[in-house]
């Protein structure tokens, strides 16, 4: 498949804020498309009409669709989703689930540009049960470093975690090769693929994990408050979810419960439904468009704006990895991160900032503080990346 596999006007025409912002924000929310919008705002509309409940009854069809709709797009059962109001929680919901099991002296083995949230829960359950967390290496290039992952393997590893697409730089983690070493081990792997899904393809029997967590509103372009869940069935009586109420077991006996027998015991009953449906529809405009062809169109506008920006006098690039994705980082000389953010805005060009608080390992092994992120998404053009980069000399 190539890029332009995909109707760059087309997808544009379904994508309203196109016509407003240069958006190189994707990373922090992509821009719906009408379609999610529509269905989102239909939904709201008839809560509105008819009661939320008897809402609910009537488009019940709409909200099961967001359940096949990730199956297709992750290549698991339905039975394998659970839905959730972000990927924090659907992280945390797998991450605690399985540390209820953790004792002292168990370790965890984790990637060097980790997530912020994802660390500090693993240093709260350390502070509580006497775990051990380790980074495993990079290599030089950056990426998490299979050979030494494999060889840090022993009977106290009892999860490996890792962030696919960390949030920033250009990095991409060797997901799937870090699920063969996990597989040959048998150990649990939880990919949080919040900053992945809807970038670069996603399919969890070829990448091996357990347990993966991810986002509506960034690649994904579905609505902020929505995100999702994957949970391997062989693993789910593995996993003790961290809150349980009348959705995800029910209340079988005076003294006892009994749990769904699937991964929605990790949801809970009130929904987001709207958000939910959106999500779907979301998904299915993904599955549509194909994995592949979102990816290459990523890859190669990225690659012309980290090309471009490396042009620009002042402009210093901090990306890593061989082969890097939609996400770049940069700095101006003179400018600092906010100001770029701040005067780019004023224009109608969106990019956000990144601070060593969100991924500390990795940002201080390359004295970085405080930087900027442009991501791209397969509906930018070529055009926006030169108004971007003669933005930023302009600033300067
Ligand atoms: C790598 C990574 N994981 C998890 C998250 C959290 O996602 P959410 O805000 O949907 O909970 C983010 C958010 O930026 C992220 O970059």
């Amino acid at each position: 498949m190539t890029a332009k596999e995909i109707d760059v006007a087309a997808v544009r025409d379904d994508t309203p804020g196109t016509a407003r912002v240069l958006h190189f924000n994707n990373a922090g929310a992509g821009l719906m498309t009408s379609q999610a919008l529509d269905a989102v705002t239909t939904h709201l509309r008839l809560e509105s009409e008819i009661g939320g409940y008897e809402a609910a009854d009537a488009a019940r069809g709409a909200f099961e669709n967001t359940y096949a709709a990730l199956a297709t797009f992750l290549n698991c059962g339905t039975d394998e989703i659970a839905l959730m109001e972000n990927a924090t929680v659907a992280w945390q919901a797998a991450f605690y689930g399985l540390a209820s099991g953790f004792r002292p002296g168990d370790r965890i083995l984790t990637a060097e540009a980790e997530y912020a949230s994802n660390y500090i829960a693993f240093l709260q359950m350390a502070k509580k049960t006497g775990i051990g967390i380790e980074a495993v290496p990079s290599t030089e290039t950056g990426e998490l470093d299979v050979e030494r992952l494999e060889a840090m393997i022993d009977d106290r590893v009892k999860l490996i975690a890792v962030t696919h697409i960390p949030t920033n730089g250009g990095l991409v983690n060797p997901a799937a090769e870090i699920g063969r070493v996990a597989r040959a081990a048998g150990i649990p792997y939880l990919l949080d693929a919040c900053q992945a899904a809807g970038q670069v393809p996603l399919d969890v029997e070829a990448i091996g994990c357990d347990m993966l967590s991810g986002t509506g509103r960034k690649y994904l372009r579905g609505p902020r408050g929505t995100g999702f869940l994957y949970v391997r069935k062989s693993l789910l009586d593995r996993l003790e979810p961290p809150m349980l109420d009348l959705h995800g077991a029910s209340w079988s006996a005076p003294d006892d419960y009994t749990l769904r027998g699937d991964a929605r015991r990790f949801e809970n009953w009130e929904f987001n439904i709207a958000g939910q449906i959106g999500l779907g529809v979301a998904v299915d405009y993904a599955n549509a468009l194909g994995q592949d062809a979102i990816h290459q169109r990523i890859r190669h506008l990225s690659t012309l704006l980290r090309a471009a920006l490396a042009d620009v006098s002042g402009v210093t690039l901090h990306d890593i990895g061989r082969d890097k994705g939609g996400i770049v980082s940069f700095s101006c000389a003179g400018v600092s991160p906010e100001a770029v953010k701040l005067r780019l805005r004023e224009q109608g060009i969106n990019c956000s900032t990144s601070a060593i608080t969100s991924t500390r390992l990795d940002m201080s092994r390359r004295h970085l503080e405080f930087i900027n992120r442009a991501s791209v998404h397969y509906y930018n053009t070529e055009d926006e990346v030169t108004r971007f980069c003669a933005a930023v000399a302009a600033l300067g």
